[in-house]
């Protein structure tokens, strides 16, 4: 899909590096190196819904993404579920609606992949995605207790 200097294509294996560089354009906190991202991200995509991944291109520069997984948290539920595991859009193109054209177009996906049900987690802080999340029409349906260790 191509909108206005936006592309939006089918994620590969091949640009999990560039999921790296999106991440420390998009998130505020770093808390891992480059590295240790890149690993987990392999880790994360090895079960990936790879029909339902997503990376947004502006001006042949990488902006944005979204990985979504079968949700094995609710493997006794009875129909698929999967679950959207991060959604990331570099700092300069944020509030342009790459956010909820990349969660859009996955949950279209994973709808046509035979998922009924899709789920995503945010923190209480993170007003922007919150908002996002309800807009495309998502619930809040349940609450995650933490504690520190
Ligand atoms: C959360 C996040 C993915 C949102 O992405 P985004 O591209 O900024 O989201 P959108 O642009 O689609 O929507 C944000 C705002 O832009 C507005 N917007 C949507 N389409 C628009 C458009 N075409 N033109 C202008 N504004 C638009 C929306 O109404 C929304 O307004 P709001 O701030 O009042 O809610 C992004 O902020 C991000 O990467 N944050 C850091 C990582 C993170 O927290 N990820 C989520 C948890 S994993």
């Amino acid at each position: 899909m191509k909108t206005g200097g936006l592309s939006i294509r089918v994620m590969r294996m091949r640009d999990l590096p560039m999921l790296v560089r999106i991440m420390e354009m998009a998130f505020t906190s770093k808390r891992l190196t480059a590295g240790e991202q890149l690993a987990n991200l392999k880790r994360v995509y090895a079960t990936a819904a790879r029909s339902a991944c997503f990376i947004a291109h502006a001006e042949g520069e990488p902006v944005g993404f979204v990985l979504t997984q079968k949700n094995d948290a609710n493997w006794h539920a009875p129909t698929p579920s999967a679950h959207v595991r991060l959604l990331a859009v570099a700092k300069d193109f944020q509030g342009r609606g790459v956010g909820t054209r990349l969660l859009r177009m996955s949950l279209l996906a994973l709808k046509k992949a035979g998922y009924s049900e899709a789920s995503v987690n945010a923190r209480l802080d993170n007003a922007k995605a919150i908002a996002l999340y309800e807009r495309v029409g998502f619930e809040r349906d349940a609450l995650k207790f933490i504690t520190n260790l």
